[in-house]
Formats: structure tokens, C-alpha cells, sequence
């Protein structure tokens, strides 16, 4: 199929950025949408013009990092997936296709469709994680009983890759889904509770440094988000931290 793109590019943080019109052609529906990037880029190269700027890894829905805005959605048209396992199949011959970067005051442009979004890593690194005894007198894990509902929610909150795409949707550039999954993985868990107000008192106070908005219950957020994090993490997280404020 041949498609015409219209790409966000912008240099560089302090630059302006605009959208520019490329023509890709021969695009085979079986090619992801990261590949056809990649053909894109190689028709950039082979012309002397700079490709364009994308952030991707795994290529595989792990790790989060292929954040771009397809036709106005986070990780485009596609229920459950991200950018990396969108397939050209969900377009059609002549398509022409709007790609932007995640947009939010918290997540600044790099270049092109590149943000920044080492928010979430500094959010994460001020709760979200527990610490272990490492004493040599370690309790094994087996030992700690844990009923298979909590497992089961602690699992699906854990599956949140910290792509951003709810930042990205919420008209708040709120990050609550994010840090509800990463507060609830480890509040369902009784290793999780030990430092569990700490936990969830940093999170929130990190992410409001951060400058990412409220929550006003739209729900954008879970329907676009590519693992399925359910809003009931921002309900744990809300009652967790009114614990956390009621134990002073
Ligand atoms: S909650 Fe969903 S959309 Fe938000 S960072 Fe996690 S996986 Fe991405
Ligand atoms: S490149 Fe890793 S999730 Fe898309």
C-alpha cells in the first residue's frame, strides 16, 4: 500500500516542531508499524536527509518505550497493544496517517517523537520498590502465604510497562493509572506492606513535583492503555494514601 505520513519534527527541546509530509510506498499490510519507520527512514537516509527520531527496544510489548500518537490515539487505533505490535493491516491503500510524540508537560520533547519521560523513573525510585533482608537469614518466599485473588491482582497491576500512555491520553496529563499499578503491585503483598505508607506518600508527592495533573475520573487512561490496567488501582492508591495520611 503507499501512505502518506505526516510526522511531528522538531530538532530539539528548545526548537519548534512541525509537521512534515513524507510518502512511503510498497508498505506490505504483514509489516509492523515500527518497521514501516524503518523503511521510512532508510528512504531518509538514502536521500541525505535526517531520519526521523522514535524511541523503540523490544520490539515486542515489554518494554514500554515506543510511545508515539497514531491518528490521535496512544499506540494508534488498537485495543490492548503497543505501537511495536500495531501491523500495517489496520490502515488501508492511500491512508494518510498523523504520528506525534506523547504530549505532556511532564514528558518535554527530545526530538521528533523521542520524550522524556525519566518522570516515571523518578517517581518509581522515591516508593516503588520493597527492600529485602539480605542478612543471609533471607525467609523464603513460599513461606509468606498469599490468597490467588491477591496474587491475581498484584500480577495484573505488575503488568503496567510504564509506556506513558495514559499521561498521554488524560486531558490532565494525569499519571494516576501508572501510579496506582505501581503502589497496588506491591500493597496486595504482605512483603509490599512493611514500607507501604512511605511508599505511597513519596509516589504521590513525586508525581505532583513532577507536574502531572488530577485524576477527574474520564477513564481515557484505562481504555487506551495497551496492558489493560484497570481504574480500580486508582481507587487502592486513594485508599492507601488516606491510610497513609490518617497514621500521620
Ligand atoms: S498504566 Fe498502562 S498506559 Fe499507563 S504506563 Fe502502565 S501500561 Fe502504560
Ligand atoms: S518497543 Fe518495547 S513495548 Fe514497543
Amino acid at each position: 500500500m503507499n501512505l502518506t505520513l505526516k510526522i511531528w519534527r522538531q530538532k530539539g527541546p528548545q526548537e519548534k516542531g512541525k509537521l512534515v509530509d513524507y510518502k512511503v510506498n510498497d508498505i506490505s499490510e504483514h509489516m509492523s508499524f515500527l518497521e514501516m519507520m524503518d523503511v521510512l527512514n532508510e528512504q531518509l537516509i538514502n536521500t541525505e536527509e535526517e531520519p526521523v527520531a522514535f524511541d523503540h527496544d523490544c520490539r515486542e510489548g515489554i518494554c514500554g518505550m515506543c510511545s508515539m500518537y497514531i491518528n490521535g490515539e496512544a499506540h494508534g487505533p488498537d485495543k490492548g497493544i503497543t505501537t511495536c505490535q500495531l501491523h500495517m493491516r489496520s490502515f488501508k491503500d492511500g491512508d494518510t496517517i498523523y504520528i506525534e510524540p506523547f504530549r505532556a508537560a511532564a514528558f518535554p520533547v527530545i526530538k521528533d517523537l523521542v520524550v522524556d519521560r525519566t518522570s516515571f523513573d523518578r517517581i518509581q525510585q522515591s516508593g516503588g520498590f520493597i527492600s529485602v533482608n539480605t542478612s543471609g537469614n533471607t525467609q523464603d518466599a513460599n513461606a509468606l502465604p498469599i490468597s490467588k485473588h491477591a496474587a491475581d491482582e498484584a500480577m495484573d497491576a505488575a503488568t503496567c510497562i510504564g509506556c506513558g500512555a495514559c499521561v498521554a491520553t488524560c486531558k490532565n496529563s494525569s499519571a494516576m493509572l501508572f501510579v496506582g499499578a505501581k503502589v497496588s503491585q506491591y500493597a496486595l503483598l504482605p512483603q509490599g506492606k512493611v514500607e507501604a505508607a512511605d511508599r505511597v506518600m513519596n509516589m504521590v508527592h513525586q508525581m505532583d513535583i513532577e507536574g502531572f495533573g488530577n485524576c477527574t475520573n474520564t477513564g481515557a487512561c484505562e481504555i487506551e492503555c495497551p496492558k489493560g490496567i484497570s481504574l480500580e488501582n486508582i481507587a487502592r492508591m486513594n485508599r492507601e494514601y488516606l491510610k497513609a495520611s490518617l497514621k500521620g
